[in-house]
């Protein structure tokens, strides 16, 4: 935690372009930072301190939860009530690119819980290997092929997680189309259209663990954004058979056991390696209201497809 020296003004633009070159090193070490006592108290504010870091943009794109832009670089974080928790996951790690780096900004705290947790994601990776030798190997051989479900008819604009239907987001009703502008903008494979009006994206095989620079992440969610594990679902990559409760059971116990929950005060920055640290909402109660800012972007494809070349991006099933 970075606090401001008793003798500075509490600007944290000001601080961060004096030292940015030591943050960054101390992002490097410790993966994430968090700013508390500084005078940052608008989405302005948030943009200038972001901005002195001197870091490229990263413009999120649309997706099935609801996220309005702001200014420049500053969006809400996820619109979701914040009753609801959303799960462990990297920053958008199933497109094909992801932000490098990613700030949250505390405007209003959650009068109850409602913390980020953050993981290590490496220590996740290690966990699993000690725990389950036998699956990371076929993990490793075989990937996995996820499944995301989008918004249902009727949860459309509703305060749930997942509150976009595949007709809202990808703004058309007709399949063909949607699938297209679904690889385009989702890097998925194909599409599974459901009656209830929801679909399931399917990417994959993907390799759960992604290598950069030496640090290994578990990249892809294997849990669902809610408890409900069917909102997500994984294959091994060879099709032989669903991850067995058993991995999802030991994946759950890994992030309990090694997250940090971080209990917002109004004001604080938290900037994040998304590249090696994967984050989740506990759920809280209003006004809890969080902005987000990306940057950078990891390199492409940010997810590990066992072979990428093999991803359809134009033609049709
Ligand atoms: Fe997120």
């Amino acid at each position: 935690m970075l606090l401001p020296a008793a003798s500075s003004d509490r600007d944290l633009a000001k601080s961060v372009a004096a030292e940015r070159e030591s943050l960054a090193a101390a992002l490097d070490r410790h993966r994430a930072l968090l700013f508390r006592g500084f005078d940052v108290a608008s989405e302005q504010d948030l943009e200038l301190a972001v901005e002195a870091f001197g870091w490229d943009l990263y413009q999120f794109q649309i997706g099935s939860t609801t996220r309005t832009r702001l200014t420049n670089r500053i969006y809400n974080a996820n619109e979701a009530s914040p009753e609801y928790p959303i799960h462990f996951h990297h920053e958008l790690s199933l497109r094909e690119e992801a932000p490098s780096k990613l700030f949250f900004f505390c405007k209003e705290p959650s009068p109850v819980a409602g913390e980020t947790a953050i993981v290590p994601s490496d220590v996740v990776v290690e966990k699993m290997e000690e725990r389950l030798p036998a699956v990371m190997k076929k993990l490793a051989e075989v990937g996995l092929i996820h499944f995301s479900k989008t918004g249902k008819d009727a949860d459309a604009n509703t305060g749930v997680v997942f509150n976009k239907t595949w007709k809202s987001f990808l703004g058309t009703d007709d399949k063909v189309e949607a699938l297209k502008r679904a690889r385009e903008i989702l890097s998925c494979n194909s599409i599974n259209f459901l009656d209830d009006g929801s679909a399931e994206v399917v990417y994959g095989p993907l390799k759960p663990v992604v290598e950069r620079g030496g640090k290994r992440a578990w990249f892809v969610p294997i849990l669902g954004h809610t408890d409900d594990r069917a909102m997500v679902s994984n294959v091994f990559g060879d099709g032989s058979a669903p991850l067995p409760p058993a991995v999802l059971d030991a994946y759950a116990d890994i992030l309990a056991e090694n997250c940090v929950d971080i209990k917002w005060h109004r004001g604080d920055v938290l900037l994040l390696d998304n590249a090696v640290v994967q984050h989740a909402r506990r759920p809280g109660k209003p006004p809890r209201h969080l902005l987000v800012s990306g940057c950078g972007t990891l390199p492409i494809p940010a997810t590990g497809w066992l072979n990428h070349s093999s991803r359809p991006k134009q033609e049709v099933l």
